[in-house]
């Protein structure tokens, strides 16, 4: 079967402090997220994609196709996990309730294709789950005055990736209690993980950045090169 996959767009980008938001910044010499929305177009499960965009977007080309899938457009919300709402509700009809759905961000252009699949294939056979990589570094917590005033456990941390893939009406379902219950959700396995569910982690590989700061990008166009499959 095959998936569909919201990609979240509606962001500032105000850690990058371009001059427009990063997802439209040069990457290699074309807006960021052609890269992603290629890279996720390219891929032989994912039937199409919604792209989740800011009110007052004025850079989005109009695109309604990409390698012959069907791209879709809604507007987003103040908070990332709003826009990812605000896109599953405007899926079309043939994403039903039981479905599984993709999101990945815009930000995102690196993603691996054989990671993409591996989650849709892992993810897949139990109730969804998300990219991710056990953490490698040592975690410290800061106090106030940013001296490190312990070492948090490093053994079963993992770093959380997108894509992450949930079914529609459950996923739905938990996004919408998070904001009933005011809790800031930062990711969809975190609504899910507060809904009582305990998402899949898929092992990815770490290219798969998100794109945050200025220096990103020249990171950012090593990796595209060398994670093209
Ligand atoms: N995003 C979104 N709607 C929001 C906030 C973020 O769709 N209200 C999207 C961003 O466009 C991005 C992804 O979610 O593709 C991840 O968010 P992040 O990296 O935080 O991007 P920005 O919010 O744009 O950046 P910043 O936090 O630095 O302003
Ligand atoms: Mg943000």
């Amino acid at each position: 079967p095959t998936v569909w996959c919201l990609v979240p767009a509606a962001g500032r980008g105000t850690r990058v402090g371009g001059d427009c938001p990063k997802q439209y910044l040069p990457l290699a010499g074309r807006p960021l997220i052609e890269h992603t929305l290629e890279r996720l177009a390219t891929h032989p499960r994912i039937a199409g994609l919604l792209v989740i965009l800011d009110a007052t977007d004025t850079r989005w080309p109009g695109t309604t196709m990409l390698n012959g899938k069907p791209v879709l457009t809604t507007i987003g919300g103040m908070e990332r996990s709003d826009s990812v709402l605000a896109g599953v509700d405007a899926l079309p009809d043939v994403v039903g309730v039981a479905d599984f759905v993709l999101v990945h961000d815009a930000a995102r252009p690196c993603v691996r294709l054989a990671d993409i699949g591996k989650l849709i294939e892992l993810a897949g056979a139990t109730d969804g789950g998300l990219l991710g990589a056990p953490l490698r570094d040592t975690l410290k917590c800061a106090d106030s005055a940013g001296r490190s005033e312990s070492t948090e456990p490093r053994d079963r941390r993992w770093r959380a990736f997108t894509p992450q893939m949930f079914r529609r009406a459950q996923l739905s379902a938990a996004l919408r209690e998070a904001a009933r219950r005011g809790v800031n959700v930062s990711d969809e396995a975190m609504a899910m993980e507060l809904a009582g569910f305990a998402p899949l982690l898929v092992e990815g590989a770490e290219d798969n950045i998100k794109v945050t700061t200025a220096t990103d990008f020249a990171l950012a166009e090593f990796l595209l090169a060398r994670t093209a499959t």
